[in-house]
């Protein structure tokens, strides 16, 4: 078969360059889950999975500043320490092509404000190209994926912080996901401020430099998808 590279971000933090063979786009059965019954035992944020669970597909998610990023990167570096082969990605980006529209979407120096729609669409497209070039393939050979951010960034930003129309943003989601749902999503929960204190000194980024109200309502976002999916969505004291 065909090698086709990759890209990503390795426990390390460095790009890594892997090659996959480029065979059929698998569906998902609950039968090709793995198992991971010793990730929990260590760990804190493992408290919160019961016995039982079959996890293949993790996203952490929160505000920026939450700490998301760094937990994400413990918990990749836990299980590469088990011997279960876990990626790291995050999003925007994670494939080269990904990377490269997270450049054009985060940029502060465009010479015209974005249009929503436009930012809506950009964090789907790499996110559709992260999917099909890199989940899916490592799903398919049983790893582990880490996702800092997935779907649920963008029904709470795009969504909740822009206000765009809901039904669009999940349709749009499914399109560039092909359905693929998290098995779970650890949100971490920090007051605003404390986010904002965090961040100081870090160099905002175009979402970064929006308002207090903004992730206020993003925050609203994130919350009310926590009541919608309880079972998948767990939210973490921050
Ligand atoms: P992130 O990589 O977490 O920022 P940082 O590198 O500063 O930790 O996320 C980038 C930004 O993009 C963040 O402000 C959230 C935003 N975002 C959306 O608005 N919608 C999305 O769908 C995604 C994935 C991210």
């Amino acid at each position: 078969p065909e090698l086709v590279p990759y890209y990503y971000e390795g426990s390390n933090g460095k790009r890594v360059m892997r090659t996959e063979a480029n065979g059929p786009r698998m569906i998902r059965s609950s039968g090709d889950r793995y198992l991971l019954p010793s990730i929990r035992s260590h760990f804190p944020l493992w408290n919160t999975i019961t016995e039982g669970d079959s996890i293949m597909l993790i996203t952490f998610e929160g505000i920026d500043g939450c700490g998301k990023s760094s937990q994400a990167k413990l918990t990749a570096d836990r299980l590469n320490d088990q011997g279960i082969e876990c990626l790291l990605v995050r999003e925007p980006g994670g494939s080269e092509l990904s990377e490269q529209i997270r450049s054009v979407v985060l940029n502060t120096h465009h010479e015209a404000p974005m249009s929503h729609a436009a930012e809506l669409l950009l964090f789907a497209a790499s996110r559709a190209q992260l999917v099909e070039e890199v989940i899916e393939p490592a799903l398919r050979r049983n790893a582990v994926v880490i996702c800092d951010r997935f779907t649920d960034s963008t029904i709470a930003y795009q969504g909740y912080g822009r206000g765009l129309p809901l039904a669009y943003i999940r349709t749009i989601n499914d399109l560039a996901t092909g359905g693929l749902v998290p098995d779970i999503t650890l949100l971490i929960d920090v007051p605003i401020e404390l986010a904002i204190r965090r961040r100081k000194g870090m160099g905002d980024d175009r979402m970064e430099s929006e308002s207090r109200l903004f992730f206020s309502h993003v925050m609203q976002g994130y919350m009310a998808l926590a009541q919608k999916h309880p079972d998948r969505i767990h939210v973490i004291d921050g």
